[in-house]
């Protein structure tokens, strides 16, 4: 991919959200294939927002920890010996070894090179064999610091030290769902998936629902009713939209015990996208999610995880009807995985540019528009 063509992509989709919503198609091709396009979004989007580690209640012992890696920075999420959550630079200040991998449990950070040990806080604990060199000091060193903030139960990290707090930014989406309470559900399960599409690909089909009577007509799509889905105006931070669950979805609906719903809300899903990666099925009973970064243009890695509203955590019913969810869920996401990786295989080779978009699209327009405003600034 040359320079000429990246500008041409970003024109392209100047051109592509410059028209009102009634009249606006999918974004172009070039935005979601080329290589040199993706390097602008890790640098302007991906290297400046909040993105999403996962949920604090799954580090809730100190020197519980996860690794992520952002714009090529291997980075350590845990939690210390004061109970702060940190993230800090996953890499060892000997020779430059990366230290922890995958998730886990430990009481310091011992680099598996020469074994240079860091405590919880990032500072130095010990190094081995470094007596004989006189100009070593322990306490000169210390792990970088990245931003970490919990944010209604979410780890949210940047690698951006000037971007404003994740409670500032996202205080509408607060207002808009707090009394869901999400802060206290609680993850009981996480895994990590590769799909071979885009990232926006990914995005774009979680935010829409128009997609879920046909692609999932195998399992949900009956349930959904698209004249029921709103899909209001978002922000410049988030987009959503809404959907009513049947009185036959157990855990979709609120728990008797639950007195912070009232009306309608009692059975209203809220199907969230925090820009630029983290995806919320957020239900009165339980949540879902995905949490993505991009890895190439046809690549994306994706964090997904969920659990139950505090009520149903204490109601014996509730582990059989999760257990069954989840099945539900995996077997959604795996005909979302279906539907998006046959999308990029489309675009890949695609002749003719995209189509219009339904009035069931809004979310994918307001994020088109975020894109461009991110990348062309
Ligand atoms: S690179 Fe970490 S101890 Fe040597
Ligand atoms: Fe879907």
């Amino acid at each position: 991919m040359t320079k000429f063509e990246r500008i041409d992509a970003l024109g392209e989709l100047r051109a592509n959200v410059a028209v009102p919503f009634n009249q606006a198609r999918a974004m172009p091709r070039n935005v979601y294939t080329s290589q040199e396009f993706l390097e602008v979004e890790i640098d302007k989007i991906f290297s400046k927002e909040w993105l999403c580690a996962g949920r604090a209640s799954s580090l809730s012992k100190p020197g519980d920890y996860l690794t992520m890696e952002i714009a090529g920075y291997p980075i350590v999420v845990l939690r210390d010996a004061e109970k702060n959550l940190r993230a800090m630079s996953n890499v060892c200040l000997h020779r430059m070894s990366t230290l922890l991998q995958g998730s886990g449990n430990t009481r310091a950070i011992v680099c598996p090179y020469h074994a240079w040990t860091y405590n919880l806080d990032g500072t130095m604990r010990a190094a081995p064999g470094m007596t004989l060199n006189e100009a070593f000091c322990k306490h000169d060193y210390k792990l970088p610091a990245f931003r970490c903030e919990e944010w209604l139960g979410w780890i949210m990290v940047s690698i951006d030290k000037d971007v404003p707090p994740a409670s500032e930014k996202l205080a509408d989406l607060g207002r808009l769902v707090g009394h869901y309470g999400m802060e206290n559900y609680v993850e009981s399960f996480r895994e990590t998936l590769r799909w071979n599409t885009n990232w926006k690909v990914l995005a774009e089909n979680f935010m829409e629902s128009y997609h879920v009577p046909v692609c999932h007509r195998n399992t949900i799509g009956s349930q959904v009713d698209l004249a029921e889905v709103e899909c209001p105006s978002g922000t410049p931070t988030f987009n959503y939209h809404c959907a009513l669950k049947s009185d036959e979805q157990y855990l979709a609906l609120a728990h008797p015990n639950n007195t912070r719903l009232t009306g309608e809300e009692r059975r209203k899903t809220y199907i969230i996208t925090v820009y630029p990666g983290l995806f919320i099925s957020l239900s009165p009973g339980y949540f879902w999610y995905l949490s993505l970064y991009p890895r190439a243009p046809g690549e994306v890695e994706v964090t997904y995880g969920g659990g139950l509203a505090p009520e149903f955590l204490e109601d014996p019913d509730s582990e059989k009807h999760f257990a069954a969810l989840k099945v539900l869920i995996d077997d959604v996401n795996a005909e979302d995985k279906g539907c998006t990786e046959k999308v990029y295989r489309g675009l890949v080779g695609g002749l003719t540019q995209p189509g219009h978009l339904s009035h069931l699209e809004r979310p994918n327009f307001e994020f088109a528009n975020y894109i461009l405003s991110k990348c062309d600034a």
